[in-house]
């Protein structure tokens, strides 16, 4: 057997695009779990940048299966375009398939997403309005529309009707919003139907099947375990279980079916949306973070809020997901610093938290307590072994392995493939 779950460790865009393309190199599937187009994954092969929101960044290899499994919510429109425009750039895509589990986004749910959140007032998530969290309230609600059900004419039909009875009601009611008009979506709908069609199978057999027979699969987390609905910092979360126990659920995989668990760790903190962020720095440090590592966000193109590492938080990640190797990404962003600091306990009265408490009156209570580590201020984008990386930037790792408990298995020093330090021999197997 040979599994690996990626997982984001802190509010997403740590780079799990970046390390997913990287192991993929060695994966038979690649398969996306939960979340759906509000992700924006970047994969950069010489130099040259791959968007991702929908696929699994296993899409760059031929001969890959890339699987969209049922926790995830799809939205067809994206995922054909982005299936376009992967074959205009020569991509082969015959690999991809969409589980007929998985629920659908409607335009109704992308609308409600954006008028909702805003309605919300100060209490905004700040979303990516990609209807996210209405398609898996609609799921939840056991309302939802599941491809399984788009792909049958007269089911879609009658399931469409009803909702959109009832979603024009609260359009109208709760936002003043004019009606939906039925046959347009329908039609728009059936059109993506029949393109999507030779993609939509059983995923969990399949996933299953494959890791049985001994294949290398990579189960992609989109968000990270900050966004997490019940271990983030809600209410500023997403709809979906980006942990790594999301698998189990989101891909119909078995506990006993996972090896191993790789955690992305940015070099430092990135946020969007809004909601806590202990380490967060708005001051010129910040400024600096996000102009050095060009902070902004791949869906809504939002500056990303910046800070500090927050070892906690990685800590927390590490004991809900079984994370047995970090992948350290964007550690060059800081090659021009002078001084680096790492946040390695929350200070609450008279404690030090080395846990990220559940109460947000709380978390705004607490006080960073912050490590200092001389910067190495120099380019190490081009290096390749770990035992090159300066002494400056081992301290720096090593001190984050001590503080999380987790070892140090990637250590990535620039967004291309090949700019990756493999330190873990046997994250796949063995
Ligand atoms: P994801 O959502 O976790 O996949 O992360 P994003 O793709 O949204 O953001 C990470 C960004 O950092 C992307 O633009 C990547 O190409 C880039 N990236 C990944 N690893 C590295 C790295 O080690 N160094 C630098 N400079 N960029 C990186
Ligand atoms: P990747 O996979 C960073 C944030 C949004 C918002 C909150 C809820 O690229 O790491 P949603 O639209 O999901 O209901 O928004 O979650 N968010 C992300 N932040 N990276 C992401 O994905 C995110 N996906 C959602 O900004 O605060
Ligand atoms: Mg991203």
């Amino acid at each position: 057997m040979s599994t690996v779950v990626i997982t984001g460790t802190q509010w997403g865009d740590e780079g799990k695009g970046k390390i997913v393309d990287y192991l993929a190199q060695q994966a038979e599937t690649v398969v996306r779990f939960q979340g759906g187009s509000n992700a924006g994954h970047t994969v950069m092969v010489n130099g040259e940048a791959y968007k991702l929101r929908q696929l699994p960044s296993g899409i760059l290899y031929e001969g890959t299966h890339n699987v969209i499994g049922n926790g995830v919510v799809v939205d067809p429109e994206v995922v054909l375009q982005e299936m376009e425009g992967m074959e205009k750039r020569g991509i082969d895509v015959s690999g991809i398939r969409i589980s007929d589990r998985a629920h659908v986004v409607m335009p109704y749910h992308r609308l409600m997403d954006g008028l909702g959140d805003e309605q919300k007032g100060a209490g905004k998530v700040g979303t990516t309005k990609r209807g996210i969290g209405p398609c898996y309230m609609d799921r939840d609600d056991r309302i939802g529309i599941r491809i399984c059900d788009l792909m049958e004419k007269e089911t879609f039909a009658e399931k469409l009707k009803v909702n959109l009875a009832r979603k024009n009601k609260e359009l109208q009611a709760l936002y003043g919003h004019e009606p939906l008009d039925y046959d347009k979506i329908f039609g728009e709908y059936q059109g993506y139907a029949e393109r999507l069609r030779p993609y939509v199978c059983d995923t969990i057999v399949l996933v299953n099947e494959e890791i049985d027979a001994g294949r290398k699969v990579l189960f992609e987390g989109a968000q990270a375990t900050m966004l997490d609905i019940d271990y983030g910092t809600y209410p500023y979360v997403t709809a979906s279980h980006p942990i790594s126990g999301g698998v189990t659920v989101g891909a119909g995989v078995p506990p006993k079916k996972i090896d191993k668990v790789v955690g992305v760790v940015k070099a430092y903190c990135t946020r969007v949306g809004e909601g806590p962020f202990p380490t967060e720095q708005l001051n010129e440090i910040g400024e600096k973070i996000r102009n050095e590592g060009h902070e902004y966000g791949v869906v809504t193109g939002r500056p990303r809020r910046t800070g500090w590492l927050d070892a906690v938080v990685v800590r927390y990640a590490g004991v809900i997901s079984g994370i047995d190797y970090m992948a350290i990404t964007r550690l060059d962003i800081l090659d021009n610093f002078e001084e680096i600091k790492m946040c390695v306990g929350y200070k609450y009265k008279d404690e030090v938290l080395t846990s990220v408490p559940a109460s947000l009156k709380i978390v705004e209570q607490c006080e960073p307590v912050y490590e200092t580590f001389k910067g190495w201020q120099c380019d190490i984008t081009g290096i390749r072994s770990y035992a090159d990386l300066p002494s400056a930037a081992k301290k720096y790792l090593e001190r984050m392995a001590e503080v999380t408990g987790i070892k140090v298995g990637i250590v990535s020093v620039g967004p291309n493939r090949d700019e990756t330090i493999v330190v873990a021999q046997d994250i796949f197997g063995k």
